[in-house]
């Protein structure tokens, strides 16, 4: 974890978590400079409040921007809980998150491939691995949820799918609310054919996983 104190916000940057989808680098590239050798997290290069913009916009919580003079933090849980799945890639969760036990997060990157080293996070492996599933699933019937927030609990299951407790809505790429859940069991081998959600594949395809 590096963590870079400006004149009004300071930057924590966890590299582990990075998917590397460019978001900070092409919004701006002041203040995360790419291809450089040595610092190249740049707090003080905008405005406080575009630097906060920057971390509420790494989708998969690697950057995290707190306030020097209030303690405004990037990372406090949204009013909507949601997980975005991501074509070809994996699915972006947000909300008070409690991951395999691990809590204080609010935004991550969950691997629905299979391939990644760094389970249950995303670190890219989709790319290589070429996996192909939609961002666009199939909306279910729903019903409207008591409340959008709250513990979002992520429990990986041995050899098996990602176990999700919490108000939580299964929003598509470009945006359509396709189901609200507060229990479902999500893909994390890549081989469901009811892609987000486990259809037992795992088993069929020997899926090993912590
Ligand atoms: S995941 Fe976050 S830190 Fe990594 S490239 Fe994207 S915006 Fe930047
Ligand atoms: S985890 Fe992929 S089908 Fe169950």
């Amino acid at each position: 974890m590096e963590k870079i104190v400006g004149k009004e916000v300071t930057i924590h940057f966890d590299g582990s978590r990075c998917i590397h989808s460019r978001n900070c680098v092409l919004s701006r590239p002041d203040v995360f400079v790419p291809n450089v050798k040595g610092e190249w997290i740049h707090p003080d290069a905008a405005p406080a409040d575009v630097v906060m913009h920057l971390g509420y916009n790494c989708p998969s919580g690697a950057i995290r921007v707190t306030r020097n003079s209030d303690n405004a933090d990037t990372d406090t849980p949204p009013i909507v809980n949601t997980v975005r799945v991501r074509e070809n890639g994996p699915l972006a969760i947000e909300g008070e998150l409690d991951i395999a036990g691990a809590t204080g997060s609010v935004r991550a990157t969950l691997c629905r491939c299979g391939q990644s080293k760094n389970k249950p996070y995303c670190d890219g492996s989709h790319h290589a691995a070429g996996f192909e599933a939609s961002g666009e699933p199939s909306v279910q019937e729903f019903q409207t949820l008591e409340s959008r927030d709250g513990v979002v609990k992520v429990k990986p299951l041995p050899n098996g799918p990602l176990n999700i407790e919490g108000n939580l809505e299964v929003v598509s790429g470009t945006g359509a609310t396709t189901n609200k859940v507060t229990k479902t069991f999500l893909c994390r081998c890549g081989h469901s054919k009811n892609k987000p959600y486990c259809d037992g594949s795992h088993a069929k395809v020997g899926f090993e996983a912590p």
